[in-house]
This record gives C-alpha cells, sequence and structure tokens, in this order.
C-alpha cells in the first residue's frame, strides 16, 4: 500500500515520461551537433542527455521507496535538426520552462493533498530547474553575443566540450 495518491502516482508517472522525452530530446541535439562538427554543443547535450535520466531515476527511486506503481510510457518524437546553436539553445530554454512549470503543478498538487513527503523529494527538482534556465540562459546569452561570427562560436563550442560528465 502505497501513501501516494492515485493522482500524485499519475502526476509522476508523467513526469518520468517528461524527463525521459527531455533525456532524448537533449540525445537529438547532441546528435545534431555532431552532425554540423560542433563537437562542444555535442558533448554538452550528451551531458545533458545524462543528467535528464539522472532525474527520471530519482524519480523512480522515489516512486519505489513510497512503494508506488511505476508506468512507463511511449516516448513522443522529438526534432533531430537545428539551423544554428542558438535555436538549439532557444529550444532548450522553452523546453526547461515548461518543466519549471510541471513541478510547479506538482508541488502544488503536494501541499494540496498535504503529501509533504512528495513536497520534499519535488523541491530537489525545483532547486535544479533554477539552475538549468540560468545555465542555459547564460549560453543563449553568449551566442547571442558571438552572432555570426565563427570565431565566437569556435570558443563558445570548445568552452562547451569542458562540461563536467556528473557520472565519470
Ligand atoms: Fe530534468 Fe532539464 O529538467
Amino acid at each position: 500500500m502505497t501513501m501516494i495518491s492515485k493522482k500524485m502516482q499519475e502526476a509522476l508517472n508523467m513526469q518520468v515520461n517528461d524527463e525521459l522525452w527531455s533525456a532524448y530530446l537533449y540525445l537529438s541535439m547532441s546528435m545534431d551537433a555532431e552532425a554540423k562538427g560542433l563537437r562542444g554543443v555535442a558533448h554538452w547535450m550528451y551531458v545533458q542527455w545524462q543528467e535528464e535520466l539522472g532525474h527520471a531515476r530519482r524519480l523512480q527511486c522515489y516512486m519505489i521507496g513510497q512503494n508506488a506503481r511505476v508506468e512507463l510510457m511511449p516516448i513522443t518524437e522529438v526534432p533531430t535538426s537545428w539551423n544554428t546553436p542558438l535555436s538549439m539553445f532557444k529550444d532548450s530554454l522553452v523546453h526547461e520552462k515548461e518543466i519549471t512549470k510541471a513541478f510547479n503543478n506538482l508541488t502544488t498538487l503536494a501541499i494540496d493533498e498535504g503529501d509533504y513527503a512528495t513536497y520534499n523529494c519535488l523541491q530537489w527538482f525545483v532547486d535544479e530547474q533554477v539552475e538549468e534556465e540560468a545555465t542555459v540562459r547564460d549560453i543563449i546569452d553568449q551566442l547571442d553575443m558571438a552572432g555570426g561570427d565563427n570565431l565566437g562560436l569556435y570558443f563558445i563550442d570548445h568552452q562547451l566540450s569542458e562540461r563536467k560528465n556528473p557520472n565519470c
């Protein structure tokens, strides 16, 4: 018997799906960047793919710990090509804002249900979203500053290649 309501279980399952979709989106961005010779962008997106898998896993582990049922759903298709790194990161920011909204809604539900265990679990994600949006916004600012300048893009790409992989 789980302490989490059916409504909350369904909402968390949706979020697991969203995180897996995010992972797939970033993997697609990584593959597109590889195809265009942007090795640093490809690396950054690959690390982000792993982060998103970690987010999905964190939610799954919480649900399993609460004896809730994790039900995997189909992952819908993702875009496969972006015109520029700037459009790629802008899409990332739009997506992360949607994820932030989803965690805010989950938090509201947890409060409404008096489900403070889930509320606590969600706070990690609320903080994480602040960081994710800020990081992507910084990269967008840098790409904006570089404009269409190839040398600027070369340096930003190099900088992105130095992103640490949290898993190794
Ligand atoms: Fe799992 Fe990028 O939020």
